[in-house]
């Protein structure tokens, strides 16, 4: 049975203070709460200037630091990036690899992905690979064949333990901030569909095992609607994972899911 998985993405929001604070609010909140680490697992990716003061706000929580990004060499001359190494020595869990803003605003590649997302793997990261067509691919009716050309591209000729330390997002990109989400089907269709595909790549055992999120405009309102789907195991969030208690009240939700 696969454990849910809820994901706040901050992007390039909140000061230390103010980082340190959620940080501090979801660890709380969960503890009230009473949710179970075997329940649901909690990650939080803050901004790279927030992760150490984070870390150490989570410490001694099960909620696990995950970054939004990383670049494919371990060190050298590459002003301004942040390598595997130094987010492994910062205690991160997972890197977020491959986000639609990556790719769309920043112009990333699927091979630029597919560098990073073996970086991340070479440092015991867990990538959250993220994949997603544009309104414009889904109303040609290619959304599936975009999402399995990222997928492929991604994962195809990694070993078997590689792909079972990946996570799968998929965030349709029509979806992200704009407060319109994929219906809890669609979501599922299009889990099921990545998940096929990773049964093609490495069989049954790995595809059954390998968690598939749901993102975009998720939120404490409609956060259920995707945790019902049997091919959904969790959501990667952004906005709505800025405040601590709709993110505490999604993760509440997950942990109630008796999916896998
Ligand atoms: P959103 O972002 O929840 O604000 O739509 C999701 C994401 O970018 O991962």
């Amino acid at each position: 049975m696969r454990r849910p998985l809820m994901a706040g993405n901050w992007k390039m929001h909140l000061t230390l203070a103010e980082a340190e604070a959620l940080a501090s609010g979801v660890v709380r909140g969960l503890a009230q709460a009473q949710v179970s680490p075997e329940a649901v697992e909690v990650a939080v990716c803050p901004p790279f200037t927030a992760l150490e003061r984070v870390s150490r706000a989570l410490a001694g929580s099960p909620v696990a630091l995950g970054a939004q990004d990383l670049f494919w060499e371990d060190q050298g001359a590459y002003t301004g990036e942040i390598s595997g190494a130094q987010l492994a020595d910062l205690g991160c869990r997972y890197v977020i690899v491959g986000h639609s803003e990556r790719r769309h605003v920043i112009g990333e590649t699927n091979q630029a992905v597919r560098r990073k997302l073996e970086a991340a793997l070479r440092h015991r990261l867990g990538p959250i690979l993220c994949v997603g067509e544009r309104i414009e691919e889904r109303r040609l009716g290619r959304a599936d064949a975009v999402v399995q050309d990222q997928v492929r591209t991604a994962l195809a000729g990694l070993s078997r333990d590689q792909a079972l330390q990946v996570t799968i997002a998929y965030e349709p990109v029509w979806a992200i901030g704009t407060g319109e989400h994929a219906s809890g089907e669609e979501a599922n269709r299009m889990a099921g569909l990545i998940r096929d595909q990773v049964r093609e790549l490495f069989g049954t055992e790995v595809a059954e095992a390998v968690r598939i999120l749901y993102g975009g405009s998720v939120k404490p309102a409609n956060v259920g609607e995707f945790l019902v789907q049997p091919q959904v195991d969790g959501a990667l969030v952004g906005g709505a994972s800025l405040e601590a208690e709709g993110f505490v009240a999604m993760a509440v939700q997950a942990a109630g899911r008796q999916g896998g």
